[in-house]
């Protein structure tokens, strides 16, 4: 436990010390910045400044949801589907996999069979006495995912790593792993390609292991599924790993709010002009809303799912390419769309490079602060 000094209250509260001092001062508390306040005092004065204040629990809870929810979104919480991230070294099996679970056949028709940007599919899973969506992102060479990781964004619920049995843990794999680390993403091993001559199952768990991704049968906590992805063998087994951990994961959103997310991947089509896959995070997005996506305006002209077909609205966990962005987006970057127009628009003007700053100022606004450091 660390101890809560009046300037580091004073931080969290973004106020100046003197203020924290001063309402000390009134409760008949002569304190100076290095003064150490316990948990009701230092409570007392976040809620003088009009502050709200989280206990840790409530925190972790909060974070636990998402950080694409308000506070206000938690009496309006339904089930949402799972955001799954194939991730892993090149050539591992990735496009093929994701082919499989959808049962086509994307990477043949891939240029050169590499994956060219961020693909975003919806696949229905039999679970239970219903279906179970599942909405699978495909990744090139994580550029978008490094970004995102920069930028502090979290888009996936969990992530799938493909290890290619005949080749072990490669550059890619390492950093598929800590980028899934530094989101705090549970990991599913599908170690891929078994049905190869030189597949060495139990070295790709050695090798694993040695990254601290322990299989469950060696005693660790990590699921690994033996899969090909070519035969569709065990492919099974590895989604209802996927169901089960969702399930654990408990993921909720609030359908029934304008909505927020991440922008998967953009670009300039020459007769559509900018184009921008955007994952739904919350909310609900609708033709003729207005947005604005990082520094870029835009009002949904058209939308379209992964299948090509026209749609009206996408909810929660939904991927669709938007029309009617003004220019493209970058890839990473958070949207939010807005009720009013004129207050998009502006908002668009102001979020250039001091994009930081405007969530501070926007945090200071909403008063909703973390006393984190008290226990
Ligand atoms: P990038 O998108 O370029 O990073 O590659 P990827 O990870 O998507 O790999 P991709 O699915 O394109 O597969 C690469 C090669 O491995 C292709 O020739 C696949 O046919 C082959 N492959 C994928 N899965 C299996 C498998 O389970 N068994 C065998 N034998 N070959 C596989
Ligand atoms: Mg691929």
């Amino acid at each position: 436990t660390s101890e809560l000094t009046v300037q580091a209250l004073a931080a969290e509260l973004v106020v100046p010390e003197t203020e924290v001092i001063k309402i000390l001062f009134m409760k008949g508390i002569a304190a100076n910045i290095n003064q150490v306040l316990d948990i009701e005092t230092a409570t007392m004065v976040a809620e003088e400044l009009d502050c709200e204040v989280e206990t840790q629990e409530e925190e972790s809870e909060a974070r636990k949801v998402s950080e694409m929810l308000d506070v206000e979104d938690l009496e309006k919480l339904q089930a949402r589907p799972p955001v799954v991230t194939i991730m892993g070294h090149v050539d591992h099996g990735k496009t093929t996999l994701l082919d499989a679970i959808r049962e086509t056949k994307v990477a043949q028709g891939e240029a050169g069979g590499i994956t060219q940007h961020i693909g975003a599919y919806h696949v229905d899973l039999p679970h239970e006495d219903g279906i179970q969506q599942v909405v699978f992102l495909d990744t090139p060479g994580h550029e978008a995912f490094t970004a995102m990781r920069a930028r502090g964004t979290r888009v996936t619920d969990i992530a799938i790593l493909v290890v290619a049995a005949d080749d072990g843990v490669r550059p890619q794999t390492l950093e598929a792993i800590s980028h899934a680390r530094a989101a705090e993403v549970p990991i599913i091993v599908a170690i891929n390609k078994i049905d190869k001559e030189g597949a060495q199952l139990d070295r790709v768990r050695q090798e694993l292991s040695e990254h601290n991704l322990v299989p469950e049968d060696w005693g660790g906590e990590t699921v690994m599924v033996p899969v090909s992805a070519l035969k569709g063998e065990n492919l099974d087994t590895l989604l209802e790993m996927v169901l089960l951990v969702a399930e654990v994961e408990d993921l909720q959103a609030n359908p029934d709010r304008p909505a927020k997310g991440t922008v998967i991947e953009a670009h300039l089509d020459k007769a559509k002009g900018p184009v921008a896959s955007l994952l739904v995070q919350n909310g609900t997005l609708r033709v003729g809303d207005v947005l604005v996506a990082g520094s870029v305006f835009g009002k949904v002209r058209a939308m379209v799912d992964d299948r090509g077909a026209r749609v009206e609205t996408a909810s929660p966990s939904f991927a669709v390419e938007v029309l009617g962005m003004s220019e493209v987006p970058a890839a990473g970057e958070e949207f939010e769309v807005f009720v009013d127009e004129k207050e998009a628009r502006s908002q668009a003007g102001q979020r250039t490079d001091q994009q930081r700053h405007t969530r501070l100022q926007q945090a200071m606004a909403s008063r909703r602060v973390s006393l984190n450091a008290l226990s």
